[in-house]
């Protein structure tokens, strides 16, 4: 293995506050205990070479910065492109992703695996970026996957902990942590979202009904407020209750649908004290808050309608160097 770097960065999911934030509300999200990891090494001459064998992804990028192969690797010349902006040289390499995140699901993973792969290129090329420097680099990335990205995957996945954002503002780091005794499990509807068609969705309903949905962007707004004091508080019964709320009102604005109802009635009769769906939904994830002693009924009771169903930490430490050359 010598001559390899590593660089691992971790996923996100947003705890609440999602599509509310589109309208001016503020949003919290968390990184969670899963992550990428970005191995690479120098290689004699160009193409680079880069893989994924989960995916079953590969690409070769030449000097010029141009990508033959998977659309998985499209972000990478804009990382390239970054590095070099802050003065970086970057001579041939090989890289390989292995991702404990699904793709499409709303839990960071682009950001993710633009922060470690754009780490590991500095620390083979000269000093490691700071999380700043991360977080810039990983949001030119973003905006090659997502077109206008918020901001918040890119600065989650850089820095770790909490964020809590609102358009237009600098965003707000916070240390976050589960109640003790807790766990988040995250159970995958199989679906990958539509970002863009759910926020058309939501938005046009919200201006719709603007005079009583606006109150339902200042519920949102406040409870933002909510969880971060039953986090603070390690109030889990409290936690439960917010998330319950958090999915009737995001719900009410038709973010979710049937497979994102069925898995979080599935979290809450087995045992769960709350569950809500993550990101933008209509597929991607549902999270939900559960007591150790309940876990195993929870995630065995998901499991039967979900190809994907872990339980995580949150506030995972963020894009770090874990193999220097
Ligand atoms: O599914 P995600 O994590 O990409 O989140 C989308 C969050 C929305 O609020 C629905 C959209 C946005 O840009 O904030």
């Amino acid at each position: 293995m010598s001559g390899w770097v590593q660089a691992s960065a971790p996923g996100k999911v947003i705890l609440v506050g999602e599509h509310f934030v589109v309208k001016g509300s503020r949003a919290l999200a968390a990184s969670i205990g899963l992550r990428v990891r970005v191995k690479a090494r120098p290689l004699a001459s160009w193409p680079a070479r880069l893989s994924s064998p989960a995916l079953g992804a590969e690409a070769r990028l030449d000097g010029e910065g141009s990508l033959r192969g998977s659309s998985a690797f499209r972000q990478v010349p804009a990382i390239i492109e970054g590095l070099k902006r802050l003065g970086y040289e970057v001579k041939p390499f090989e890289a390989v992703v292995e991702s404990e995140l699904p793709p499409a699901a709303g839990l960071g993973s682009s950001a993710a695996t633009s922060a470690a792969l754009a780490l590991a290129l500095s620390a083979l090329n000269g000093e490691p970026l700071s999380p700043g420097e991360v977080s810039r680099v990983a949001y030119e990335a973003e905006k090659v996957v997502h077109g206008r990205p918020s901001g918040v995957d890119n600065t989650i996945v850089s820095y770790g902990g909490g964020l809590v954002y609102r358009a237009g503002e600098p965003p707000r780091r916070l240390s976050l942590k589960l109640p003790p005794g807790t766990r988040l499990v995250i159970a995958h509807t199989g679906k990958s979202r539509a970002t863009g068609e759910l926020v058309a969705r939501v938005l046009g309903n919200a201006e719709a009904l603007w005079p009583a949905a606006s109150l339902l962007y200042q519920a949102s707004d406040r409870l933002v407020d909510i969880v971060i004091d039953a986090l603070e508080r390690g109030d889990a019964a409290l936690l439960g209750k917010a998330f319950d709320l958090a999915h009737g009102m995001v719900s009410a604005l038709g973010a979710s649908s049937m497979e994102v109802e069925l898995l979080v009635h599935k979290a809450r009769s087995s045992g769960a004290l709350g569950a809500k769906l993550t990101g933008a939904g209509g597929g991607g994830c549902v999270i939900a808050v559960v007591e150790e002693g309940r876990l195993e009924s929870v995630v065995k009771a998901l499991r039967l309608h979900s190809p994907w169903v872990r339980s995580v930490e949150i506030g995972a430490e963020g894009a770090r160097l874990d193999r220097k050359a």
